[in-house]
């Protein structure tokens, strides 16, 4: 049996130690190649797979990573990961960008945990058995209509949205999006660009869901998707029926 919170939590430490000096610095930014979805993988995104790869090795388990895509090995077991969301944050000096850690057994999600490397903050999902942070119990927080924050991405598709709720944030960093969104910070993440790729999600959709939220595409429809870094979704997550029937009047 694999320690999955253990196994995550050594790999995102680790990685924290080798980007860490690099935050804010453009060098960390180099331009080294390009990713299986068709995004620039920099020097940082480079150095934090790495680590990730040589960690895993020894564990036998399939991979499906973001810049390096997927590594099929005939393993029961699939790890989603994305070692660093939030690459333009981080080479920029925002400091909004964490690890993202999904198991799966065969399809099904079996443990996630999502690491704010700023803050320490460790967020953890078990399918059934809720979401964490720091070890404690989160929950979605109740919908306040007349003060709604989501975090929203379109290029122009949903606008009517923007005047129906309070406050609009794009963070730059998805996975912790969905994290502030499990832990009650945020009503709503929408990102309608078809863009966001599995990498970014798949340990966040897991904590958000394991807190209370309902996770879906862009037409209400339960979010799935395959374990692959080049799926290209739109996402709409949550805290609430009503934000969901709110956010869906919106979409032409
Ligand atoms: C990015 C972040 C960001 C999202 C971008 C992603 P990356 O991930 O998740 O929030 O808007 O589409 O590419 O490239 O920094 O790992
Ligand atoms: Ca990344």
């Amino acid at each position: 049996m694999y320690e999955w919170n253990e196994i995550a939590l050594s790999i995102a430490k680790e990685v924290e130690r080798e980007i860490v000096p690099l935050f804010g610095k453009p060098e960390g930014g180099k331009v080294i190649g390009i990713s299986p979805s068709g995004d620039k993988t920099k020097l940082v995104d480079k150095i934090a797979e790495d680590i990730v790869f040589n960690s895993l090795k020894s564990l036998g388990v399939n991979i499906v990573s973001e810049e390096t895509g997927s590594i099929d090995v005939g393993s029961d077991y699939t790890v989603v990961i994305d070692p660093l969301d939030g690459s333009f944050n981080f080479i920029h000096g925002i400091p909004i960008f964490g690890f993202s850690f999904a198991v799966f057994k065969g399809s099904k999600a079996e443990y996630a945990m999502l690491y704010e490397f700023m803050t320490e903050n460790v967020y953890e999902g078990i399918p059934g058995k809720g979401a964490y942070l720091n070890g404690k119990p989160i929950y979605v927080r109740e919908l306040n209509e007349r003060a709604i924050a989501i975090s929203f991405y379109t290029r122009g598709r949903g606008m009517g949205l923007i005047k129906r709720v309070k406050r609009i944030r794009v963070l730059g960093a998805i996975a912790m999006e969905l994290a502030y969104l499990a832990k009650g910070a945020l009503d709503g993440v929408l990102d309608i660009r078809n863009y966001v790729r599995p990498t970014d999600i798949a340990a966040g959709v897991l904590i958000a869901r394991e807190a209370g939220a309902i996770v879906t595409d862009d037409t209400g429809r339960e979010l799935k998707f395959d374990l692959s870094a080049s799926e290209k979704l739109n996402i709409i997550a949550v805290n609430s029926e009503k934000l969901l029937k709110l956010v869906l009047e919106t979409m032409e």
